[in-house]
């Protein structure tokens, strides 16, 4: 890790990436409350790669924006390496959003005003990395995800897969936890969504531990372990999913860094 370490240091093997216990969420609406989360419970260990699927309005966004720290449950405790997410005020909330979550979103959110390099450099900035270190870093995402090329591009010039992965290297400036993805291939064609996939995988055999929502049955198929919601709650886990390649917390331990572009 030696000079990456200014993010955060990796969180002892053998604690959960994320706990999700008893987890309620409720919103008042005009009519009636939705309950959207009714009670979840989900542990993921370090280096898992698990989909989160279910039909359109079950609770997946909310329980990941829970997850994210971007809302708080009305009832239950989240963790993120062996860390509470819940019960932090706005500040410290923010702090540990940043040592921890890399969130990809369904429609980008890129700073359109800036090169893609910067895009990739501002959050390490931001998370306190030296200016130097955080361009070293962006610039070997940018070359791992295959769009170096576009270093000093404007973001809108690139085709809409390539956004996706400038968005994927974002949230993996700081070297997060938990690289969470909402829909990540939902505007994208069936090719632009392949890449996205293989990405995902390259990551997930890195060490990375990956939540993704998704309807999409190939992105699923890539993850080694498949949560399925339903009203509110998680209905069916499982683990043994096709294409799936659990990898142990152990080998995560072994030093899996995104910053070792041989290990992808
Ligand atoms: N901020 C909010 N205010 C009121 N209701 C909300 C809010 N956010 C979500 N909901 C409701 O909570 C329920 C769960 O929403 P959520 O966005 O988590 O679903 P989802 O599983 O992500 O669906 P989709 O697959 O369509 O994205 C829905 O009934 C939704 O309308
Ligand atoms: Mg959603």
């Amino acid at each position: 890790m030696s000079d990456m370490t200014t993010a955060r240091s990796a969180p002892a093997p053998d604690v959960p990436a994320l706990e999700v216990r008893g987890v309620r969420k409720t919103f008042e609406a005009e009519n009636a409350p939705v309950r959207a989360l009714r009670g979840v419970d989900l542990t993921v260990a370090q280096g898992e790669f698990i989909a989160v699927m279910g039909p359109s309005g079950c609770g997946k966004s909310t329980l990941l924006n829970l997850v994210a720290g971007l809302d708080v449950p009305d009832e239950g405790a989240i963790t993120v390496a062996g860390e509470e997410v819940t019960g932090r005020g706005e500040d410290d909330l923010a702090r540990m959003r940043r040592r921890h979550m890399g969130i990809v979103f369904q429609f980008f959110n890129l700073l359109e005003g800036m090169t893609v390099l910067e895009n990739v450099v501002l959050p390490s900035v931001i998370a306190g990395r030296k200016r130097k270190m955080a361009e070293t870093r962006a610039r070997d995402l940018l070359d791992l995800l295959g769009i170096s090329d576009k270093a000093s591009a404007a973001p809108g010039v690139l085709s809409g897969g390539q956004r996706q992965r400038l968005a994927i290297a974002r949230a993996l400036a700081n070297e997060p936890t938990l690289l969470l993805a909402d829909e990540p291939t939902g505007a994208l064609d069936s090719a632009g969504g392949a890449e996205i996939i293989e990405l995902l995988r390259r990551l997930h055999k890195g060490g990375q531990t990956i939540i993704l929502v998704t309807h999409d049955p190939a992105v699923a198929e890539a993850a080694g372990r498949v949560v399925r919601m339903r009203d509110g709650r998680v209905v069916s886990d499982d683990s043994a999913a096709p294409g799936g390649s659990g990898q142990s917390p152990a080998s995560r331990a072994a030093g899996a860094t995104p910053a070792h572009a041989e290990r992808w």
